[in-house]
This record gives structure tokens, C-alpha cells and sequence, in this order.
């Protein structure tokens, strides 16, 4: 059985003071994993500040090598350092604002799991590429990139997060069913390389969920919580969405 998560990507947004908020009023039930993705200055008072209370804190990015003469980056070794548990890897924003490649996103999937974070691996397709009818090829050549870099078993210790590019930040969230039926697929994809991976991977979705879709959403068979950005960083909203997750 696959244990709901609900994460939040704050993205380059928040502060010392949302940080106090999420501290001293957001709570959340045991059973639910949740995981905040703040900016990287933020982890330790996060950490430390949540130390009690079972919610995890993860970063955005990672460098893909552990140190060094890499003036400005963050290794994940650092991220471990200072408490965080998670990273995300291949986001969107990274790929098209930053011009992470392929190759890139997997070499920083690698580093997560060297350090001890669980990687959440963020794969999908543009807007362009759905209309072509090619969004399950785009997104299965995402995972394929890492599966022949880490192989198949190293999953058991991943997220993957299918964020349709033209759902995120748009206020246009994908229909239940049109996630639902990605989320088999990338199930079913990875089944073809072992099929309790496959059972046991947690496929989250991403795209302007908002307090509103969530419990939709992740009432479907292979939607296994979310991935919240814009609708996170208000810890009443976000904690709406967590209580979204059906059990
Ligand atoms: P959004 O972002 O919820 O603001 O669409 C999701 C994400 O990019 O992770």
C-alpha cells in the first residue's frame, strides 16, 4: 500500500516570517506524509522548527556534484547537513528557465540518493506536445533517461511527480481522469521493468492544485497525493489540501 504524500514547492517564494506562520499553526495527521520544499535559505529553520512533529522538509535543487569549486551551488550532502529529506529533480522550471538537460536531471537524481534524499522526480509534457498525442512518449522518455542511469530498483527509494507544464501556475488544473490516466500509464511503464517498483512507486500530481481539485484528484486509483505549488505557501490553504487526501 502506497502511503498518500502531499508536498508543497514554494519555489522562490516565502520568507523568515511564513516560515514562523507554517511553524507555529500548521499541523497535520501522523499517517499523511508531508514534505515542504522551501528555498534552500529556509531548511534549517524548518528542520529544526519541525524536528517534533512528523513533517519533512526537502530542497528544490541540488548540484550535481558533492563540493568543491562550484562558486553559488548547494550540494545535496549540505541539504542532508541541515536536516532535509527529500529533493527535487528535473522540475519544469529548471528544465525550461534554467536549461537542465537530461543528462543533468539524472546526474542530480544520482546525488540525491548518494547523500540520502529521496529524489522526486518531476516529469511532463507541454502544451504543444499534448496536442501532437505525444504526452506519454515525452513523459516516459523522462523516466527512461533515469532508469538507465540508476536502473529499475533504485525507484524504491524515488518519487515521481507527473506536473503537466501547461497545468502549472496557470490556474488550468487537469481533469481527474486526464491525470488519472497519465498516472496508470507511468505505472503501467514501469511495470515493465518490475512490477512491485511499479506498485510501490508514489506518482504524485502537479499543476495549480488548489483546495478546490485536490480531493478530486486524489481520490483517483493511481493519484497518490499531490505536489502544490502557487495554493502552498498559505498554511490555512495548504493544510485544506492535505485533509484532501482520502484514506
Ligand atoms: P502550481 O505549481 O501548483 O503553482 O501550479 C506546481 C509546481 O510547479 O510544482
Amino acid at each position: 500500500v502506497r502511503a498518500p504524500m502531499v508536498a508543497a514547492n514554494w519555489k522562490m517564494n516565502g520568507s523568515r516570517a511564513i516560515c514562523r506562520e507554517f511553524l507555529q499553526h500548521f499541523d497535520v495527521d501522523g499517517s499523511l506524509d508531508v514534505v515542504l520544499f522551501p528555498p534552500f535559505l529556509y531548511t534549517s529553520i524548518l528542520t529544526e522548527g519541525f524536528a517534533e512533529r512528523s513533517i519533512s522538509v526537502g530542497v528544490q535543487n541540488v548540484c550535481n556534484v558533492s563540493s568543491g569549486a562550484y562558486t553559488g551551488e548547494i550540494s545535496a550532502e549540505m541539504a542532508v547537513d541541515s536536516g532535509a529529506t527529500y529533493g527535487l529533480v528535473g522540475h519544469s522550471e529548471r528544465r525550461n528557465l534554467f536549461g537542465e538537460s537530461d543528462v543533468l536531471v539524472a546526474e542530480k537524481f544520482m546525488a540525491c540518493q548518494r547523500a540520502g534524499l529521496t529524489p522526486v522526480l518531476c516529469v511532463g509534457e507541454s502544451f504543444e506536445e499534448r496536442l501532437e498525442g505525444r504526452a506519454e512518449s515525452v513523459v516516459a522518455g523522462q523516466i527512461d533517461v533515469i532508469l538507465k542511469s540508476v536502473g529499475i530498483k533504485t525507484f524504491a527509494n524515488a518519487v515521481i511527480a507527473y506536473e503537466p507544464v501547461w497545468a502549472i501556475g496557470t490556474g488550468e488544473t487537469a481533469r481527474p481522469d486526464q491525470a488519472q490516466s497519465m498516472h496508470a500509464f507511468i505505472r503501467a511503464f514501469l511495470t515493465k521493468f518490475d512490477a512491485t517498483t511499479a506498485e510501490n512507486t508514489r506518482v504524485l500530481y502537479g499543476g495549480s492544485v488548489n483546495a478546490s481539485t485536490a480531493a478530486e484528484l486524489f481520490a483517483e486509483g493511481d493519484i497518490d497525493g499531490g505536489l502544490v505549488g502557487g495554493a502552498s505557501l498559505e498554511f490555512k490553504e495548504f493544510a485544506k489540501i492535505c485533509r484532501s487526501v482520502s484514506r
